[in-house]
């Protein structure tokens, strides 16, 4: 048994790579978080299907999002590193949950607002409104008490709270409270093409997304191809110099420099510098995680042994938790 507190945090399988950027912030902080917290990393893969999916896709992006979360370093066995959809319970939670969340309130979540008006709000799925709850069931099930996630997700944490207290004083208390825990911003990374914009999944250029599984080749071309500007002095400065600025964050998050021990090594030298230096690091610092990864996509069956394992300890806690909350609201239980 263990006594440290509980931590949940979940991603989407939403690409066929995680990129720099999910590296050098989630990944690093939660590597970190696992020794000091019981933790559990969930692949939602339900959460997915909220917008189209090409099926065959989504399998093979849940693997590889799997296979890249344990080659970058969470360790199965220390953490619980499992599929959303292996585990019954979570759907089974966010239909209770769904019954005691109102109408208007659902419809306040700003997520939704915003993927429902680029989809068009008549073609927004009902599963695209009921998101929120059933992240907010993956929270609750495991008595969570600290939820880290980036500042678009705090809203959705800050809903599961109401509904936890609202569960707890209407049936009686069932649910740990859990608390937002907000990721360090420091790691931001930014496009290498567009450094206005993220490093994202959905960016419109591939050139400007490192992906984890790229190529090293592709890797170090595309840092030596990223935009910077026309004068030649190596500093930090987002606003006048983003390209500049977003290599030297790069450099700082993995070679973990200070960015002004790193604009003094640069003192006098070229941007040709700063870009080839960076292309190596950064294709050291990925290799690994790059051809660990190819090593566990090989072995698909073992890769779903090690998931199949961790979503049974899921289960044990998940289903304890269903159990209780359907007992509370007046389901008759199976004997
Ligand atoms: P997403 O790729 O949007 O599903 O995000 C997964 C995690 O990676 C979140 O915790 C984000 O905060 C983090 N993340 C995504 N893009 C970036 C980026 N460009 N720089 C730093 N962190 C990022
Ligand atoms: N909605 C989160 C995101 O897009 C993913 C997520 C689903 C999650 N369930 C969760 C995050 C539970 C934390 C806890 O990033």
């Amino acid at each position: 048994m263990t006594s440290k507190p509980r931590l949940f945090s979940g991603m989407q399988p939403s690409a066929r790579s995680l990129h720099l950027g999910n590296f050098a912030s989630a990944l690093t902080q939660w590597n970190q978080m696992q020794s000091e917290y019981d933790a559990y990393f969930c692949i939602v893969d339900l959460h997915a299907l909220t917008v189209p999916q090409d099926p065959e896709q989504l399998r093979e992006s849940t693997r590889r999002t799997a296979a890249q979360y344990i080659a970058a370093g969470i360790d199965p066995k220390a953490s619980t590193l499992f599929v959303q959809s292996h585990v019954d319970a979570h759907p089974k939670l966010a239909w209770i949950l769904n019954t005691i969340t109102g109408f208007g309130e659902a419809s306040r979540m700003t997520q939704f607002k915003d993927k429902a008006a680029k989809q068009g709000k008549d073609s927004a799925s009902v599963g695209l409104f009921a998101y929120p709850m059933l992240m907010a069931a993956d929270i609750l099930l495991y008595q969570t008490r600290a939820v880290p996630v980036g500042d678009d997700q705090k809203q959705h944490v800050e809903l599961t709270r109401d509904l936890a207290e609202r569960f707890n004083s209407r049936f009686g208390r069932t649910f740990e409270v859990p608390e937002v825990m907000t990721l360090k911003e420091g790691a931001r990374i930014y496009d290498l093409q567009d450094p206005a914009s993220k490093m994202s999944k959905s960016s419109t250029s591939d050139a400007g997304v490192v992906w984890i599984l790229d190529d090293p080749a592709v890797t170090a071309k595309k840092i030596r191809s990223a935009v910077t500007d026309n004068d030649r002095e190596i500093r930090f400065d987002r606003a006048k110099k983003p390209g500049v600025s977003n290599l030297l964050s790069i450099n700082s998050a993995l070679s973990g420099k200070g960015i002004s021990q790193l604009e003094e090594e640069y003192a006098g030298k070229g941007y040709g510098d700063l870009k080839g230096e960076l292309a190596e690091l950064v294709v050291e610092t990925l290799t690994p995680i790059r051809n660990r990864t190819l090593e566990l996509l090989a072995d698909p069956a073992e890769l779903d042994r090690v998931l199949a394992g961790n979503a049974d300890r899921a289960s044990e806690i998940a289903d304890a938790t269903v159990r209780d909350a359907y007992e509370k609201v007046g389901l008759l239980l199976k004997p």
